[in-house]
């Protein structure tokens, strides 16, 4: 049977990109950090399968695109060409249940790191925003 993708009713996300200061406040060592982190998360969660057995690749890729969407240099789009996250997450069968463990892995990821307030908050906060528009399935 084919598969049927599911489109979020809400569209892509409406709000601003987050703050360019995010980037400035932080650097691009914590925020690489913050990648590392959710990736030891990933490694004991329950999506572990979805993602390739070695993660050496998935963590500097994904810091690349969280340095540029923080509003750091966009080494994302230069080495990989443009985003299109949902597009690329298409492969990948994501239902609310693995957006939560996904977002279960950042939030222990968040709190581990030493990134302040309000800067934690604001990550999370366009993490929640822009994983639903990476939900492809329904639960
Ligand atoms: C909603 C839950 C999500 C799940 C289950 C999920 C899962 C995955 C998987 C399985 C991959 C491929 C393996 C890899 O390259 O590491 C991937 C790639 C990636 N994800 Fe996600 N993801 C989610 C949401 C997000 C969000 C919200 C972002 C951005 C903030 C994001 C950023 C990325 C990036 C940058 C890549 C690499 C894409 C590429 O160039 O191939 N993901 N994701």
């Amino acid at each position: 049977m084919e598969r049927e993708i599911y489109v979020p009713q809400g569209g892509p996300p409406q709000g601003p990109p987050p703050s360019k200061e995010i980037f400035i406040k932080l650097g691009e060592n914590k925020i690489r950090e913050l990648v590392k982190l959710f990736y030891d998360e990933i490694e004991t969660s329950s999506i572990r399968s979805m993602f390739p057995e070695s993660l050496e690749e998935s963590i500097p890729k994904s810091a690349d695109f969280m340095v540029q969407i923080l509003g750091g240099p966009p080494y994302y789009v230069q080495k990989y060409g443009p985003p299109r996250m949902r597009m690329r997450h298409i492969p990948f069968i994501i239902d609310e249940k693995a957006r939560r463990a996904w977002l279960g892995c950042y939030k222990k990821a968040l709190e581990k790191s030493n990134i302040p307030e309000p800067e934690n908050k604001m990550i999370w906060d366009f993490l929640v925003d822009f994983s639903s528009w990476m939900v492809n399935t329904k639960e």
